[in-house]
């Protein structure tokens, strides 16, 4: 038995999303690159890393993960780079891109003899939360002027444009591609571009997405202006592949019934707590009604209302569903709360524990 606090990642689960990429890469001659920010638990690369053509990355220390652990290709993009980053940001990628022409000027010698392109803003999204708009109003994510951008095509070959986010609206995506169609196709159809990276954002292995539809999209785009068309899947790759495994350590009555576990949405589910929102569980239909609340110290730390069929008692399991993105990449030692462990159901349905965090690994994180 492992202890909970742990994430528990189901390969088969994840099998399904991997199998909708490979269908995509097979279908529109896209290229797929696992978007590290969303999830870097690279004790599952192995099965990954058949389906998915390499990594894009944020940072120096994604990009050198996704080249040592993933393999493939692997992009590098970073908001901005230092000095002392570039010489190995470009040792660990292939192509390296640029959010504005101030750092592909800044790095242009480094870079000279590197595969370059430019982030493109559209200034069109699918975003709900201004927090998480690319195209926010006076956005620093990506150029947004055709003609100033036209003024360095020469130093680039491609560009990378991002601006889906959470996007499960085929129609949408369609419209918004079109959109870029006509702010920046004049830069796109230069020959000297022959790779396009339209980002991640897309839940293209969602259930009943049209596959086909996308895939053909994709395909249309790629040959209009000549181009290698690179997706970039975060959320998209592990959605519904994960849950996090918790007890409950109290009940209380407060006018509503609470229960309390040995996790923290602030700690372990961080992202769930910016954007407001609940965590998951499955089923969810019972007579019973709590309020699943974590264990550090902030009075907001609750991870949503749940219905059961059972009234809850201390020692009780419970799983967090769809668990795998933003979690893992973004926890933290908030109160000392104990982090969880990291677990994996293999194909074969044996489960491995594959990462125990301890007491030193909290006193090493600060000093
Ligand atoms: C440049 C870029 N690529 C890919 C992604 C992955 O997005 P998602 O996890 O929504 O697919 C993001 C997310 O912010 C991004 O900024």
């Amino acid at each position: 038995m492992i202890k909970t606090p742990y994430y528990l990642i189901d390969k088969s689960k994840l099998l399904r999303n991997m199998e909708k990429i490979a269908y995509v890469r097979e279908h529109s001659g896209a290229k797929a690159l696992l978007a590290l920010k969303c999830f870097a638990t690279w004790s599952v690369f192995d099965l990954m890393s058949q389906y998915m053509d390499g990594t894009t990355s944020s940072s120096l220390n994604e990009v050198k993960l996704g080249k040592l652990k993933f393999g493939g290709e692997t992009h590098a993009y970073s908001v901005a780079y230092a000095d002392d980053e570039i010489e190995e940001v470009l040792a660990h990628s292939d192509k390296i891109i640029f959010n504005s022409i101030g750092q592909l000027e800044r790095f242009a010698d480094a870079s000279a003899s590197h595969v370059r392109g430019l982030r493109l803003n559209p200034g069109v999204s699918s975003s709900e939360f201004l927090i998480a708009d690319p195209s926010r109003p006076f956005s620093r994510l990506g150029e947004w002027d055709a003609d100033k951008v036209a003024t360095v095509i020469d130093q680039i070959s491609g560009f990378m444009i991002h601006n889906n986010c959470e996007n499960s609206d085929f129609a949408l995506f369609d419209q918004m591609l079109g959109e870029i169609e006509d702010k920046f196709g004049s830069l796109l159809e230069q020959p000297q571009i022959g790779w396009v990276s339209l980002g991640g954002g897309i839940h293209f292995t969602g259930e009943n997405y049209p596959l086909d539809q996308f895939c053909a999209r994709l395909k249309a785009f790629s040959e209009r202006y000549g181009v290698q068309v690179f997706l970039e899947p975060g959320e998209a790759s592990i959605t519904m592949s994960t849950s996090l495994e918790v007890t409950v350590l109290d009940t209380l009555y407060n006018g509503k019934q609470l229960a309390i576990v040995d996790s923290s949405i602030e700690a372990h589910m961080l992202d769930l707590l910016i954007y407001r929102e609940s965590a998951k569980m499955a089923p969810n239909d019972g007579e019973l009604e709590y309020m699943v609340c974590g264990k550090s110290c902030l009075a907001g730390d609750i991870f949503g209302e749940f219905k059961f069929e059972r009234e809850l008692k201390v020692g009780d399991r419970l799983s967090f569903i769809d668990a795998a993105g933003y979690t893992m990449v973004k926890k933290n030692w908030f109160n000392g709360v104990k982090m969880p462990a990291i677990a994996v159901r293999e194909l074969d349905g044996s489960v491995e524990l594959v990462k125990e965090f301890t007491f030193d690994d909290f006193v090493n994180s600060l000093s």
